[in-house]
């Protein structure tokens, strides 16, 4: 049965080839000063940084940049940021980039004028916004966490080795996000295939929770299934436009709150995978796809008839004849094959975990109670083994 609900989702959203004209649209709705937040010179490699420039200048906007966002941005660039934003008196803060300006941008926008440590106060203690917000607008540059239509934001903070992302309201969701599948056909092939794994595992945490009929698993096989095709082909030929801009929005659907709606959640290999993440810096996909298999084969058992559907609706197993447990398995089996040719990382020792890491990564996982096991410490240290 679902359960209760509000939803909504206020990102204006412009997708495919000519969707950057959207952006003349787009800026007369603000004020004149904008941050414009980058991240390592990927887009100026792409020629994208010159047209924007061009498009801001002939909204007669001010423009601060903000540039070398880094992948997993860090708490102390926030603090940079927030200053560019406070001394500039900012009207939008706009994210060119992946996931990571993303959610940097909208760090930005929630803690420029928190009168406290907005770390402890958004990422330890996940207090709610009472302070003004900066209004944000993406365009994004590569698929995978969503961010474009979502309230998430991930920050690192490496002194304390933490990787916390708390989920904001939707007045924290980006205004307008900019989506042209062209521009993720330069994106290097481990960050391709890292970010067609975050949206699969998004898509798996919230299907793999709940026993009852519920619409959003339906919607999930759907995309499952699509983004498998698709992944299959992006990784023969990466300039295939049906296949990446389909990845793209399977991205945007797998995580702008649609299909968690009326359901528990899993996210536990989020959380390992983010605790991870805090300990090495390693890529996020990559983080996911080293420890899935370990984890769903160790959680199987509590959701059988849910690994058993998984089985026979995304990997067209055959169930005629044979256990649950067989079918289950071999489901699991075809997603691991799928993984490996795709070329992602199956191993955490890959991503440079090491062996007196395991107890920390442990205790840095947060324990999420909506999936179908809820895990303890040993647990954790023994799938990260199973990982290594
Ligand atoms: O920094 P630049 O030079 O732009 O290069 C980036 C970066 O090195 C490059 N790239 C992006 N678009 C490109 C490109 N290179 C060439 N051509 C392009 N068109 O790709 C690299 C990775 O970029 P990044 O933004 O870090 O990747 P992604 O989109 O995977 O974002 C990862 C971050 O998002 C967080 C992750 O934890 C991580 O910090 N997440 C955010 C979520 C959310 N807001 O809901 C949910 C996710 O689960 C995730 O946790
Ligand atoms: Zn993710």
């Amino acid at each position: 049965m679902l359960g209760t609900f509000t939803y909504s989702n206020p990102t204006r959203l412009h997708f495919g080839k000519d969707s950057l004209e959207a952006l003349k649209e787009e800026l007369p709705k603000y004020g004149d000063n904008v941050q414009l937040v980058y991240g390592g010179g990927s887009i100026k490699e792409i020629g994208l940084y010159e047209e924007v420039i061009a498009m801001l200048e002939d909204a007669g906007k001010n423009v601060f940049e903000d540039a070398g966002v880094m992948p997993n941005p860090t708490v102390e660039k926030l603090y940079g940021g927030c200053e560019i934003a406070r001394g500039n008196d900012v009207d939008l803060i706009l994210a060119v980039g992946g996931g990571s300006v993303c959610d940097y941008a909208k760090a930005v926008s929630v803690s420029a004028y928190c009168d406290e440590d907005p770390w402890e106060k958004y990422y330890v203690r996940m207090e709610d916004v009472d302070n003004d917000i900066i209004p944000v607008g993406c365009v994004l540059t590569m698929a995978g966490t969503g961010s474009e239509m979502n309230g998430g934001s991930v920050i690192t903070n490496h002194a304390t080795k933490q990787k916390i992302g708390h989920v904001f309201g939707d007045n924290v969701f980006p205004k307008f996000s900019i989506l042209n599948p062209e521009l993720t056909f330069t994106v290097p092939r481990y960050q391709m295939v890292a970010g067609i794994f975050d949206v699969m595992s998004h898509i798996l945490e919230q299907y793999f929770s709940g026993t009852d009929d519920n619409i959003s698993d339906y919607l999930s096989e759907g995309l499952m299934r699509s983004l498998v095709h698709s992944s299959r082909i992006a990784v023969e030929n990466e300039r295939d436009y049906e296949a990446r801009s389909n990845i793209m929005w399977a991205a945007t659907w797998a995580l702008n709150t649609l299909i968690a709606k009326g359901k528990e959640t899993d996210w536990m290999v989020h959380m390992i995978g983010q605790s991870i993440g805090a300990y090495t810096d390693a890529t996020h996909g990559m983080t996911l796809s080293a420890i899935s298999s370990a984890y769903y084969r160790h959680i199987m058992p509590y959701g059988l008839a849910r690994f058993v559907r998984f089985a026979e609706v995304v990997w067209d197993v055959d169930a005629a004849g044979r256990s649950d447990e067989e079918v289950a398995s071999e489901g699991i089996e075809r997603m691991e094959t799928w993984m490996r040719e795709i070329g992602l990382v199956m191993s955490i020792a890959e991503l440079g975990v090491t062996e007196d890491m395991l107890d920390g990564i442990a205790e840095g996982s947060f324990v999420m109670e909506g999936g179908y096991k809820v895990l303890n410490h040993d647990e954790i240290v023994g799938i990260l083994r199973e990982s290594w």
